[in-house]
């Protein structure tokens, strides 16, 4: 099979995760998993994401979980990568020194106006203004949300997707990270889209970001992988979703992924044992569900 040498596994779980969970979760089991997290080996993670309390009320202590787990990231030689939505959320992150922000931009029209109240037109804009002004300060990456399917119908099409994707490239950017932000993804859309992308800005500038709503994110995974692509995002716990597209289910859980690498002989730097002990702190102190398939074989064993 063509697979890459190593796959670089981007943890999304503290806002991709968190930001879908209903009840609310204590700054302490945040900041506990955040911590634990930082041990398993990854080298970035997304940490939190500054945007309204009224859009997600889980992030409302966001500059003090990101102020409580500062040292641990640091101490593990992890990056911390924020999202945000506009200006203010781009202050904070410059402040606090995180060392990436994510911006998301949907291709879907309808979508972009549920999630941040623009048009993808003035989304891009404004990303334009704010790369233009912080740009020497922060490193940005831009995150196209819906690019492999729309939960709202509409069509997405592979070259409005390129078009996004020079647009940041263009700005600057380094990388640009594909989402299938509802999971409607299968392995013949991954190829379709992912192919042209790859052959115009190179497998080493783009990241996938696969929820698993229909079962179907780690056959993306693999099916991108076999296309060249090396860098995944996932939510340890299988958490994650969007709560405004509906239909959001979560992100591929990180422990799954990386059983599939390791069974594979694909290296990842992550310590299965570190992040076992994670997922079980989101078992015990996160008031959401784990949905992950190696969480089954996590009970048949004791957490050391
Ligand atoms: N950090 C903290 N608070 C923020 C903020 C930020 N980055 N941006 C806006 N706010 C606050 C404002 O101060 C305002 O508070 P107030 O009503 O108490 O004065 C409130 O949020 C609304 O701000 P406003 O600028 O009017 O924005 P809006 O209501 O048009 O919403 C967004 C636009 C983009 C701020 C909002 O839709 C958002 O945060 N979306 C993020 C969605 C998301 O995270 N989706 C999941 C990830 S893809
Ligand atoms: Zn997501």
């Amino acid at each position: 099979m063509n697979l890459p040498k190593s796959v670089e596994m981007i943890e999304v779980c503290p806002r991709d995760g968190f930001q879908n969970v209903h009840e609310p979760i204590t700054h302490d089991a945040k900041v506990a998993v955040i911590r634990q997290l930082a041990k398993a080996g990854f080298k970035r993670m997304e940490i939190v994401s500054f945007v309204s309390p009224k859009a997600i009320p889980q992030m409302a202590d966001a500059r003090e979980v990101v102020e409580d787990t500062q040292q641990a990231l640091r101490d593990n030689g992890v990056e911390s990568v924020a999202l945000v939505p506009n200006q203010r959320g781009v202050e904070t992150a410059v402040e606090l020194g995180i060392n990436e922000i994510t911006y998301v931009i949907s291709v879907s029209e309808k979508h972009n106006m549920a999630n941040v109240r623009r048009t993808p037109a003035e989304s891009m804009e404004q990303f334009k203004a704010l790369i233009e002004e912080y740009g020497h300060k922060i490193r940005f990456r831009l995150a196209l949300a819906t690019a492999l399917g729309c939960p709202f119908g509409e069509v997405i099409r592979t070259e409005r997707v390129a078009e996004m994707a020079r647009f940041g490239f263009d700005l600057g950017c380094k990388e640009v990270m594909l989402a299938d932000t509802v999971g409607m993804a299968n392995p013949v859309r991954v190829t379709n889209l992912m192919e042209p992308l790859i052959r115009e800005f190179g497998a080493d500038r783009l990241i996938m970001h696969l929820h698993d709503t229909r079962g179907l994110a780690l056959a993306n995974t693999l099916a991108a992988m076999q296309l060249g692509l090396y860098k995944f995002e996932s939510a340890a716990g299988g958490l994650g979703g969007c709560p405004f597209a509906p239909g959001a289910a979560g992100n591929v859980a990180s422990e799954d992924v990386l059983n599939m690498l390791t069974e594979m002989g694909v290296e990842t730097g992550i310590s299965g044992d570190e992040l076992h002990k994670a997922v079980m702190l989101i078992k015990e102190n996160i008031p959401a569900p784990i949905v992950s398939h190696m969480a089954h074989l996590y009970k048949q064993t004791t957490c050391a």
